[in-house]
């Protein structure tokens, strides 16, 4: 067998760059110490640390004022901190059929014990969320709205800024996960009021890393209480950004991997990236396109999606198939339902889903053309 191909990259970025390895290796190595808490030389590197990954974080964002970033484990617990802390009871929640679990088990939750009420918008199978869907759900009690930047599922981009005009001012929470690193993120913030992102996606640092980035003005309660480092006399948790959403150690090797990382797309150009995304996303689509047998989901056109393509394969059960590319071609791909059942009703696929094929940075034009050749052998095999 060839090389294996690595075609999860929505799952979780591989291979990372060297420069996110060695600055975990380093952390570690030179500077593991706790961040913010005492005053000797090992904690104040370590509180660098964890000082340059949110400056850099910021600027990614196009934000000046980093203290509105906050970190955490990934971006499930962001959502979590995100909706637990800001929705009250009697509150209703706008959001989509493409969300992820993430997103749906919370509203679930607190729709069963909290008396929140929890409308979803359809999602066309094949075209972005009408932001008009949005305007003529809205009630007198509508209290925020959650939506994706890009589906895990099919790929489909969501129009923020239409969404946010369509809101009337109530507030916009973005879960960012498929989209930082790879879309810029500034014009999202000019529309958004909340952002949750994790670290180990395109964003190319370690798992364990992940946050919150919360407008001025806007106030989220925590979801966990402890140790900041900051206003130790007092037993309640500080109100202020970030300490008032980072109780207890942070990961600091973690988000000296995600620094550099972040650093690393700086220096490459989400230009460049997204072009080379897009790139291997039309190869992929086009090549399906001259196929008997694939029929792909989402957005017909490359440009209304992320690199992310799910696939089913006439004669092959999604799990059947993943397996036979794993085996037979070492491409790495994720079937079933990701995570997002309601997304999967929408399109047709539940309850076995797809086979979805993500495509990063590192991967290129060539292996593109090794996967069409492994589902065309595949395609032929099953008729
Ligand atoms: C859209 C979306 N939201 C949330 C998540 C959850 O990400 P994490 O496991 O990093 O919290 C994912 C990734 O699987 C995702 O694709």
């Amino acid at each position: 067998m060839s090389d294996p191909i690595y075609c999860d990259q929505a799952a979780t970025s591989f291979p990372k760059p060297a420069a996110v390895i060695e600055a975990v290796h380093e952390a570690l190595s030179g500077h593991s110490a706790s961040p913010g808490r005492s005053a000797h030389r090992y904690s104040l590197s370590a509180s660098r640390i964890v000082f340059e990954a949110r400056e850099v974080i910021a600027e990614l964002m196009g934000q000046e004022d980093s203290d509105r970033v906050s970190f955490g484990l990934n971006v499930t617990q962001a959502l979590n901190t995100a909706l637990l802390g800001f929705l009250r009871p009697g509150d209703h929640v706008l959001t989509t059929s493409m969300e992820h679990n993430s997103v749906m088990r919370p509203l679930t939750w607190l729709a069963e014990s909290r008396r929140i009420e929890v409308e979803a918008v359809p999602v066309p199978a094949r075209d972005p969320v009408d932001p008009r869907e949005f305007r003529s759900r809205l009630r007198k009690n509508t209290r925020l709205a959650v939506v994706n930047h890009a589906s895990n599922v099919t790929g489909v981009i969501a129009p923020i800024r239409e969404i946010k005009a369509a809101l009337d001012g109530v507030p916009l929470l973005v879960d960012a996960a498929q989209t930082a690193g790879v879309l810029s993120l500034a014009p999202v913030l000019d529309s958004a009021d909340i952002l949750a992102f994790t670290g180990h996606k395109s964003l190319l640092g370690p798992t364990g890393t992940g946050g919150l980035w919360v407008r001025p003005g806007l106030e989220v309660e925590p979801l966990v209480r402890g140790g900041t480092g900051s206003r130790s006399e007092r037993e309640e948790q500080p109100g202020f950004m970030p300490d008032a959403l980072e109780a207890g150690t942070p990961n600091t090797h973690g988000l000296a991997g995600l620094a550099a990382g972040v650093r690393w797309i700086l220096e490459t150009g989400l230009d460049r990236i997204r072009a080379h995304e897009l790139d291997l996303t039309r190869r992929f689509l086009d090549g399906l396109a001259g196929m008997d047998g694939p029929t792909w989901y989402g957005p017909e056109s490359a440009d209304f999606r992320v690199a992310v393509v799910s696939i089913n394969l006439a004669g092959w059960s999604p799990s059947d198939l993943a397996l036979a590319l794993d085996r037979e071609f070492g491409i790495m791909t994720r079937a079933g339902l990701h995570c997002a059942p309601r997304a999967h009703r929408g399109i047709g696929t539940f309850p076995t889903g797809t086979v979805r094929f993500s495509f990063g940075w590192f991967n290129t034009a060539g292996e593109v053309d090794r996967v069409l050749a492994a589902v065309d052998e595949l395609a032929r095999r099953s008729v």
